[in-house]
């Protein structure tokens, strides 16, 4: 009788868990469809794109030398994959044009983000070279930015370092691996993979977490400070500098096939699967005292969710099952905003720049996008 029981409380118990599993179908795309249709209707500037959303400040627009501005457009091209609507190839198209300017930006190093989410997806999709040529321009923007002693593409030009380096910064590579690829000039290449080779060697601590920040001298090329600006302390684990570490060196490895690329990948994978809570959703610093009760991070979870699809490809089924993972977790009620709320975007729980008291718990335009870009990753896994 006690067996019976117990056999009854287990199998209510896994109905329970499983009816709790959202399913990831053409509903579920649908509702997508809805919010951030609404997200476009409140967000008319011919202009601007949104990047967050408050219930107090309303929505932040930003122009075209934001570094998040090719994420709505980029969104929306996702958006027209996922569903087949051609309303979402017009609003990408609508979104991809209004930043114009930005090829020509020399003042940034963000143009892999700005350029390759939006012009790289719309020349992905439409074959239009339109978009190529963008594309072609802002890799020859973003490379003026290269030092060849340090061994690096400059970051930012703003604060008080000589030469500094941010571990973001990898995620800009991938616009030039592939416009070496366009061109037959492996110029952009060979930039991108010194970058990724002196960032290995200075921005790595021996746990795999990384610096947020590394500034160089541009005399000796030698790294002079190691520090953070947007995570807890200079010693800390930022949840999203992790992720992008993690998807600047999957990427790196996807596009030299050099193995000490996916033995990075790998290890910074270990660190952020061992310092992940229950339900895979990153905490914004993984050093934080006040773990659990900290925020959470939900644009990290996106990217490493994204990165660990492709991850998974070359090495282990265990990556896949991480992505699922956090696919599911982000696609719940606890972070997937109810139609109508959060000003239209998809995910809640984000933090931009917690140190600046900046963007703290709201939506972010690129958390947005790579959990799309999960959900694309994941949906081409289940075809191939
Ligand atoms: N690349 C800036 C950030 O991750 O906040």
């Amino acid at each position: 009788m006690k067996r019976a029981i117990l056999f009854y409380f287990l199998a209510t118990l896994f109905v329970a868990c499983n009816s709790s599993k959202v399913e990831i179908n053409a509903d579920f795309y649908s509702k997508l469809s809805d919010q951030l249709n609404y997200l476009v209707q409140q967000t008319p500037d011919s202009l601007k794109v949104p990047r967050t959303y408050s219930e107090e400040k309303g929505y932040k627009l930003i122009g075209f030398k934001d570094w998040t501005c090719g994420f709505p457009a980029g969104s929306y091209w996702y958006m027209y994959e996922l569903t087949g609507n051609e309303n979402w190839k017009k609003a990408a198209i609508e979104n991809t044009v209004k930043l114009n300017g930005v090829q020509y930006l020399t003042t940034t190093h963000d143009l892999g983000f700005m350029v390759f989410c939006s012009y790289g997806n719309a020349y992905r999709i439409t074959g239009d070279t339109i978009y190529k040529n963008a594309i072609l321009q802002a890799s020859e923007s973003l490379i003026t930015r290269f030092n060849p002693t340090v061994g690096c593409i400059k970051s930012w030009d703003h604060g008080d370092w000589q030469f500094p380096v941010i571990i973001d910064n990898m995620m800009n590579l991938e616009m030039l691996f592939w416009t070496s690829k366009e061109t037959g000039n492996p110029k952009y290449k060979d930039i991108a993979v010194t970058h990724a080779n002196t960032t290995l060697a200075n921005h790595f601590r021996e746990d795999m977490s990384s610096y947020h920040v590394v500034s160089y001298d541009t005399i000796t090329g030698q790294p002079v400070v190691k520090q953070t600006h947007q995570g807890l302390s200079d010693d800390s684990s930022w949840g999203r500098g992790q992720a992008w570490g993690l998807y600047g060196y999957t990427v790196t490895y996807r596009e030299t096939g050099d193995q000490k690329y996916l033995d990075a990948a790998e290890k910074i994978a270990a660190h952020i699967l061992a310092n992940l809570p229950k339900d895979m959703v990153s905490y914004w610093d993984f050093n934080d005292p006040k773990i659990p009760e900290t925020y959470r991070d939900a644009s990290a979870a996106a990217i490493t969710a994204s990165a660990f699809y492709e991850l998974s490809k070359y090495t282990s089924n265990k990556y896949l099952d991480a992505a699922e993972k956090i696919v599911a977790s982000l696609s719940s009620e606890k972070y997937l905003a109810a139609t109508g709320a959060n000003g239209g975007f998809l995910l809640e729980h984000c933090v931009g720049h917690l140190p600046g008291n900046s963007e703290v718990d709201v939506p972010l335009n690129y958390a947005d996008y790579y959990y799309l870009e999960a959900l694309k990753r994941k949906r081409d896994f289940l075809n191939k």
